[in-house]
C-alpha cells in the first residue's frame, strides 16, 4: 500500500491543537490556490511576552513558497521552526511583518481549510482507538462511514499500523503514535501540508520508507509541503529548497536550492551532488552558531 493509491477522492476536516484552538485541514478543491504563490512571508517577527523577559522567537523572516514546492526548515533546537509553522497555520500571532497563505490572511486560510498539519507531538485522543482517531476529523465533516473506514484502512496501512487500528494510543509506542497522527493528517489529502518533524521519533528504516512514500505522494499530487526536520540527509533527500535557520531569534541564514529528479530513490544519498548540498547545509548550520559558547 502506498500514499498514491487513494488520491482521487476528497475530504475535509477540523482538529484542535494542544491549546484547543481549532484548525482545519483541506479538501483538495478548497486548497486550490488562486495564484502560484502559496505562502508569502515578509519581515515577519514574533516576540513572546513571558513573565520574566520577552523571548524573541523569530526575526525578520522573508520567504515565498510557490505551489508544488517542498521546503524544509532546519536549524538548532529552539530557533523558532515550530513557531514559524504555527504562525503560518494561524496558531500564533506574529508581532511584526506580513503573511499570506494562498493570498489570504493566515486566519482566513485556516477557516477556509487550506492546509493539513502534523504536530511535533502526536496529540491523539486517549479514549479513541487509533482508527477512530484517524477518522475523527472526517466524522466532523460527515463523510460517509464506509469512506471514513476505507480512508483509515488505507493510511494506517501506509504507516504500518494496520494491526493496531483497534488499539488505544497508550497501547502504542511514541513512534507508532506519531505514525498514527501522520495517517490522520494525510486522510484529508490537503494540498498544503505543514509537517513539524513528523518522522523525528522513528527508526531509520521506517523513516526511509516514509520519506520515499511522502516523496511519491508529493511528486504525484504536486502538493506544497513545509517540512521541519533536524536531519540533514532527510532535508536534502526530500526538498526542492532548504531553509537554514539561525539560533534564536530565528533568522533565515541560507536558502539552498536542492532539486533532484522527482523520481529519485534513496541511492542518490551516495552521489557527489547530494553530498555537496548536504555539506552546504552543514556549513550554514555551523556558521549560524556562536563558537564562543
Ligand atoms: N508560547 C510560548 N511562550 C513563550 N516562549 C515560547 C512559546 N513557544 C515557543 N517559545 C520559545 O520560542 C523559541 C522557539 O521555539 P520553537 O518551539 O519554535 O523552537 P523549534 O525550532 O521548533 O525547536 P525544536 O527543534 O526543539 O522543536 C524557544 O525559545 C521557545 O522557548
Ligand atoms: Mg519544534
Amino acid at each position: 500500500m502506498d500514499f498514491v493509491a487513494d488520491i482521487g477522492r476528497t475530504a475535509s476536516g477540523v482538529e484542535r491543537d494542544a491549546s484547543g484552538k481549532a484548525f482545519m485541514t483541506s479538501s483538495r478543491e478548497a486548497a486550490s490556490p488562486t495564484s502560484a504563490r502559496v505562502v508569502e512571508i515578509a519581515g515577519l517577527s514574533l516576540v513572546f511576552e513571558t513573565g520574566d523577559s520577552p523571548v524573541h522567537a523569530l526575526s525578520n523572516i522573508d520567504l515565498s513558497v510557490e505551489a508544488g514546492e517542498f521546503v524544509s526548515f532546519i536549524g538548532p533546537s529552539g530557533c523558532g521552526k515550530t513557531t514559524l509553522l504555527r504562525v503560518i497555520a494561524d496558531l500564533e500571532q506574529p508581532t511584526g511583518g506580513h503573511l499570506t497563505v494562498n493570498g489570504l490572511s493566515a486566519e482566513a486560510a485556516r477557516l477556509a481549510r487550506q492546509y493539513g498539519y502534523v504536530f511535533q507531538a502526536p496529540a491523539l485522543y486517549p479514549w479513541r482507538t487509533i482508527a477512530r482517531n484517524v477518522t475523527l476529523p472526517l466524522e466532523v465533516f460527515k463523510l460517509p462511514k464506509a469512506e471514513r473506514e476505507e480512508r483509515a484502512k488505507t493510511y494506517l496501512d501506509l504507516v504500518g499500523l494496520t494491526d493496531f487500528a483497534g488499539k488505544y494510543p497508550w497501547q502504542l509506542s511514541g513512534g507508532m503514535q506519531q505514525r498514527a497522527s501522520i495517517a490522520r493528517a494525510l486522510c484529508f489529502e490537503p494540498k498544503l501540508l505543514l509537517m513539524d518533524e513528523p518522522f523525528g521519533a522513528l527508526d531509520e528504516i521506517v523513516r526511509d520508507n516514509l520519506n520515499l512514500q511522502l516523496l511519491r505522494l508529493w511528486a504525484r499530487t504536486r502538493k506544497t509541503v513545509l517540512f521541519v526536520t533536524h536531519s540533514i540527509p532527510e532535508a536534502v533527500f526530500l526538498s526542492t529548497r532548504i531553509v537554514v535557520m539561525s539560533p534564536r531569534p530565528g533568522r533565515i541564514i541560507d536558502v539552498i536550492p536542492c532539486d533532484f529528479p522527482r523520481d529519485r530513490t534513496l541511492d542518490i544519498r551516495e552521489t557527489p551532488e547530494f553530498l555537496k548540498v548536504a555539506h552546504r547545509v552543514r556549513e550554514g548550520l555551523r556558521a549560524g552558531h556562536s563558537y564562543d559558547e
